[in-house]
């Protein structure tokens, strides 16, 4: 589509809501609210939110500034900063690493995001008395999730088919509104509920001894990474479809203080929802811990929903409901960036390229629920927690050495002509050319011990 014109958002909502879309997902919902559960309640939501703005703010901004500088998706966009041929080469690498890694989180994304997709279907079979196919949907079997992760991707590949505006945009605008209003009415449902009270307490009472635990700082670090869909481009796109006269450092942090407040609230409806179980006579410790992760969400909250009876059915289906719109507005956003390469680096059109690109990514998919074990926590570790963190560094460096800093405030004069006087400016490029990339390494080599 080489010369068409590119995509934009159309208004400063716009953006913010297809930006909270993305970074809103799973890993909020899922992932922080377990993450929580594992690492002692209160002291990683107190870790999570220093690293989120100490760390992962400045980063998100690096990206969004590299994106709307460059108008380009990060292959484009890396490759064409440097003056000399070996750091554009290093550019297009580091992009094409960054292409793959979102490729790959949108692979077993997919996989579990089928899963939501499963559970949805199983509460909807099970109220309208399909009790077969609700018992198909509800056992793990290759072909449920195949197939439920085919429907998920099929969505996907159709929403960024349409365009920037028209899919991305126009989604998001619809589902995170949705979204919130399901949160919140599952927030109240479950706090009214005998137990919510310990599950507040676990959740909110920090035990100060933990925050210095080097597990505890790693886990935060690459959930705040994870859930600001840091490292890979996602970011560094959606900057580049914002108009010029935007002030990007309020948008930044508004997308951060959103993304913030929507785990916090999943925290406070998986907590309490856990020991609102406990009270139904559900197991929710195991060896002295918190119960984490799948078991979690596809084992102890059914059963609490088993023993709600009707209302349970709802319940559940407000649940899954919610999980499904999460990933669904973050997976655009994964898509987006190996399809915003191949419409502006080849011929293919835009329906085309996300056809191509979520076509390639599915069979990763697929070869991941064939070989679930051990291939799906290679690949989720070497993403997440590789990957996107040394990504970040590269594109932290990239914003800090490579534009120069008069580029860098001619920049963020457009949407904010007064930045040179602002604490923004007089913190942020220092802190992006030395401390945030010297912290993320040293935070990451902590984790290789
Ligand atoms: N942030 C999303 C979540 O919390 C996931 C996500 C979307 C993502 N785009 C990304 C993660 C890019 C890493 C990189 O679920």
């Amino acid at each position: 589509m080489k010369g068409q014109a590119r995509g934009e958002f159309s208004s400063r909502l716009g953006f913010i809501l297809a930006a909270t879309g993305s970074a809103v997902g799973l890993g909020n919902i899922w992932g922080f609210p377990t993450n929580t559960a594992e690492n002692g309640g209160a002291a990683f939501l107190l870790v999570y939110l220093i690293l989120a703005f100490c760390l992962a703010y400045p980063a998100l901004m690096a990206e969004l500034i590299i994106g709307r500088h460059c108008r380009a998706n990060i292959v484009s966009a890396l490759g064409g900063l440097p003056s000399g041929k070996i750091g554009r080469n290093l550019g297009v690498a580091a992009g094409l690493v960054g292409v793959f890694t979102a490729s790959a989180i949108l692979g077993f994304y997919s996989l579990v995001a089928g899963w939501m997709v499963a559970q949805l279907a199983a509460q909807g079979a099970t109220l309208a008395g399909a009790d077969g196919l609700a018992d198909w949907l509800d056992r793990q079997s290759l072909a449920r999730d195949m197939g439920c992760a085919l429907i998920f991707t099929v969505f996907t590949i159709t929403l960024v088919g349409e365009g920037v505006k028209e899919g991305i945009e126009r989604w998001s605008s619809r589902l995170m509104p949705l979204l919130l209003l399901l949160l919140l009415a599952l927030i109240t449902y479950v706090m009214s509920q005998p137990g919510a009270a310990l599950g507040l307490k676990v959740y909110l009472l920090p035990d100060i001894s933990r925050v210095l635990d080097g597990e505890l700082i790693i886990s935060a670090l690459g959930q705040a990474f994870f859930s600001l869909s840091l490292g890979v481009g996602t970011m560094l796109i959606y900057g580049s479809y914002i108009p010029r006269e935007e002030n990007l450092p309020t948008l930044g942090a508004a997308v951060t203080l959103i993304d913030m407040g929507v785990a916090f609230l999943a925290g406070l409806l998986i907590l309490p929802a856990l020991f609102v179980a406990q009270q139904g006579g559900v197991e929710i410790y195991q060896n002295g811990e918190l119960i984490a992760g799948p078991t979690l969400i596809l084992q102890v909250l059914p059963t609490l929903f088993d023993t709600m009876g009707t209302a349970g059915i709802i319940f559940a289906l407000a649940f899954f409901a919610l999980l499904t719109i999460a990933a669904l507005t973050s997976s655009i956003s994964m898509l987006e960036v190996p399809t915003s390469l191949l419409v502006e680096s080849t011929v293919l059109e835009r329906r085309s390229a996300s056809w191509l690109a979520g076509g390639v990514i599915f069979m990763l998919t697929v070869a991941l629920v064939i070989w679930f074990d051990p291939l799906f926590a290679l690949v989720v570790t070497a993403t997440t927690e590789y990957s996107e963190p040394l990504l970040g560094i590269v594109l932290c460096l990239f914003a800090g050495w490579v534009i120069s800093r008069n580029k860098l405030l001619e920049e963020l004069r457009h949407g904010n002509p007064d930045i040179e006087h602002s604490y923004f400016w007089k913190i942020w490029p220092p802190y992006m050319r030395f401390f945030c990339p010297l912290l993320i390494a040293a935070a990451f080599i902590q984790s290789l011990r």
